[in-house]
């Protein structure tokens, strides 16, 4: 098992390897005053995880209650924040009780977020079952749902009190939901380490999951450490997201997030080939590796939706918006784009 910690407004753990799920009663008791927990999870992680995840907690005295919602981006709405609250109140939680997201990034988001809010705040522990969520969001914080008009537009910083990467949780993965997290998993490569980037050239998905995921871990804790609340340095994780964020948009959600952040990657690559921020070598790789793992790079939504729904997105900033594009491999530039430019830039990148 891999153990590393995170110090940022609290300081808290992650730990990474096979079979942790077992443990999580024991690491839930010695960080938890109370021993009450509620259980967040879907419709599919639920059925699969959940007896052990309960034994586990009850084996070391902990009460537990279940809070599922049918699996998908859509369950990150209003409503079910809402019953979540109403839940934790009916069952008595108090702050020195905690919350269990036992999911991908959809459960992650809406239980940190719950817990960010109920009480005005109550532990909870992130127990990523996709890869996704190991390598991003579990990570540093960001909890959220999503408005009618857009992709986590209610939300807040909120650090989870630890973090439990089960790793044989990827064994029930579907392929393609694997796929798409391995969008993030080529982002931290794109960004920050072109050795990683090579080795993901070389392996495509049969990458060593263990070393590989600890790694990425590792590069979003050190990004979270230096920027929690995301005013600097962080927003360079935005990468491929402004434009991925406006696809999954434009299509209800029915597009992953993973697979629009691909999309977004690709557009961005292109479109910082059209402006010689990068090499078209750079980018030949960028879309190759993209591509090599079976992740889509374009996208048949026409420029103005997709600017449309850029402009809602959280980076603008009056008539700025800041886009993140590749300079070399494991080297990304931030820069800012007038809103009204931002049509050709998509344009550019399609
Ligand atoms: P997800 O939570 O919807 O999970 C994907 C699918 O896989 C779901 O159908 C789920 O039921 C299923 N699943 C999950 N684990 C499984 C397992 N082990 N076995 C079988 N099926 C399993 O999606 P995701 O890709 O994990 O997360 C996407 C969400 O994360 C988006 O809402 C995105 O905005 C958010 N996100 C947040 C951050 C952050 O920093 N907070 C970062 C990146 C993404
Ligand atoms: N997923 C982007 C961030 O955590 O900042």
């Amino acid at each position: 098992m891999i153990e590393t910690t995170v110090s940022t407004s609290t300081t808290y753990s992650i730990l990474i390897g096979h079979q942790l799920l077992p443990r999580l009663g024991e690491e839930s008791a010695a960080i938890i005053k109370g021993r009450s927990a509620v259980i967040v999870s879907d419709s599919n992680v639920w059925p699969i995880y959940g007896a052990e995840a309960i034994a586990s907690l009850e084996q070391v005295g902990f009460r537990v209650c279940s809070f599922i919602v049918p699996a998908g981006e859509s369950s990150k709405n209003g409503e079910n924040y809402l019953n979540l609250l109403n839940f934790l109140a009916e069952h008595q939680l108090t702050r020195s009780d905690c919350l269990i997201a036992l999911g991908g990034g959809v459960i992650g988001d809406l239980t940190g977020f719950a817990a960010a809010t109920y009480l005005r705040g109550i532990p909870y522990i992130q127990v990523p079952t996709t890869l996704l969520a190991m390598v991003d969001s579990s990570v540093g914080g960001k909890t959220a749902i999503n408005l009618p008009s857009g992709k986590n537009l209610a939300g807040a910083f909120y650090q989870p009190a630890l973090v439990l990467c089960h790793i044989d949780a990827l064994d029930t993965l579907p392929a393609d939901r694997f796929t798409e997290g391995c969008a993030e998993v080529i982002k931290y490569g794109l960004l920050y380490d072109a050795p990683l980037f090579s080795n993901l050239e070389e392996s495509g998905t049969e990458f060593d999951r263990v070393s590989v995921i600890a790694k990425c871990i590792e590069w979003k804790k050190q990004v979270v450490m230096a920027d929690e609340f995301d005013t600097g340095i962080r927003r360079m994780l935005n990468l491929g997201h402004t434009i991925g964020h406006s696809i999954e948009k434009a299509s209800n959600y029915a597009i992953s997030h993973g697979a629009a952040v691909s999309i977004g990657i690709a557009i961005i690559s292109r479109y910082a080939v059209s402006q010689r921020l990068c090499s078209e070598e750079d980018c030949r790789r960028i879309i190759d590796v993209l591509t090599k793992f079976g992740l889509p790079t374009h996208t048949t939504f026409p420029v103005d939706v997709l600017t449309q729904h850029a402009l809602s997105d959280k980076k603008r900033q009056g008539d700025q918006i800041s886009l993140i594009v590749p300079a070399t491999i494991g080297c990304c530039k931030l820069i800012q784009v007038s809103t009204f430019d931002l049509e050709n830039c998509v344009k550019e990148g399609m």
